[in-house]
């Protein structure tokens, strides 16, 4: 005779093409936030966690591109317009998820921007705005997730979205490259001051991944090929590529990982980054000529 709960377990949770059975799925009855989710990298991770059985809060400041993408993942999925370079924004945002789905479990921080400008060129509202957001808004998100979830008392887990450019220098993207490398060393301070109370704190260090950030360099056949060249993996990333190692982060598999950053990137770190300023000052002259 069946039980009810096998009844229940049997159950198959649809997502598009991704048919599972809800033993399988990893993430049942989470509620995770992905800030940055309206695109790219957050999108992928947040189309997989729903695959995987949690809901899902999109907080970004796209508030056209969050809802569009919200609908297409379904009812598991909601958003929420948040500025999160601003303390508002990151206190409104876990307002907005705590209303609708009552808790927090997992955070994703992956809301960020980039610039490329030598320095004797860029100006401070340059630097100003992707240090903001991208290592200033971190910090902001990783304080307002954990309240919510030292006030829950069961723990939970926290995925800053680093880059390879932590560690790896690249001409152009001085505030860029700073900002990933104070979000590895935030990681490892918050891991330290967040463990006391169940909660693991981790980060990831994509390569470069095929996503609206990336795209202006990768269109770019002299850039991309350098790209490739220094990829030993011979491919630039997808977006599921950082979701299944943000899967894996934020599972009970990893039960025993903080404070790290763990490079996803088909080993890009080991060679060197593109020299995109000496490409694009080649390409300049290239148009001038021509
Ligand atoms: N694509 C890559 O090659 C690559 C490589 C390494 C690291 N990363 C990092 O991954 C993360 C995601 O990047 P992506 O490639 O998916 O870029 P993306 O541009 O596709 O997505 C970034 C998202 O952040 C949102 N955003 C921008 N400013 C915001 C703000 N002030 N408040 C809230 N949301 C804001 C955008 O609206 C967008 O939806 C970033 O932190 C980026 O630095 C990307």
């Amino acid at each position: 005779m069946m039980l009810y709960d096998d009844l229940a377990l049997e159950t198959q949770f649809e997502y598009g093409s991704d048919r599972r059975d809800m033993r399988d799925m990893k993430l049942q009855d989470k509620v995770a936030i992905v800030t940055g989710g309206a695109s790219g990298i957050g999108f992928g991770i947040a189309r997989r966690f729903i695959a995987e059985g949690a809901q899902v809060m999109l907080a970004d400041v796209n508030a056209a591109g969050a809802e569009e993408r919200a609908g297409e993942l379904g009812d598991h999925c909601a958003w929420t317009q948040a500025d999160l370079s601003g303390e508002a924004g990151a206190e409104s945002m876990l307002r907005a998820i705590v209303e609708r789905f009552g808790r927090l479990d997992i955070a994703i921080n992956a809301a960020g921007i980039g610039t490329l400008a030598p320095i004797v060129n860029q100006t401070a509202e340059q630097w100003d705005a992707v240090v903001g957001l991208n290592l200033r808004g971190v910090f902001l998100s990783t304080k307002h997730e954990a309240r919510q979830l030292i006030a829950q008392g069961e723990g939970g887990v926290i995925v800053n979205i680093a880059s390879i450019n932590a560690r790896q220098p690249s001409e152009g993207m001085s505030a860029y490259c700073c900002s990933k490398a104070g979000v590895e060393m935030f990681t490892q301070v918050a891991a330290m001051e967040l463990a006391e109370h169940g909660i693991r704190v981790t980060a990831i260090g994509p390569g470069i991944v095929d996503t609206p950030l990336a795209a202006p360099l990768v269109a770019i056949d002299a850039i991309r090929e350098e790209f490739l060249e220094n990829i030993p993996a011979g491919r630039i990333g997808t977006p599921d590529d950082i979701a299944s190692a943000a899967l894996f982060l934020v599972s009970d598999e990893a039960a025993w990982v903080s404070g790290t950053t763990l490079f996803v990137d088909g080993a890009e770190l080991t060679k060197r980054y593109p020299q995109l300023l000496h490409r694009f000052a080649e390409l300049a002259q290239g148009e001038s000529q021509g």
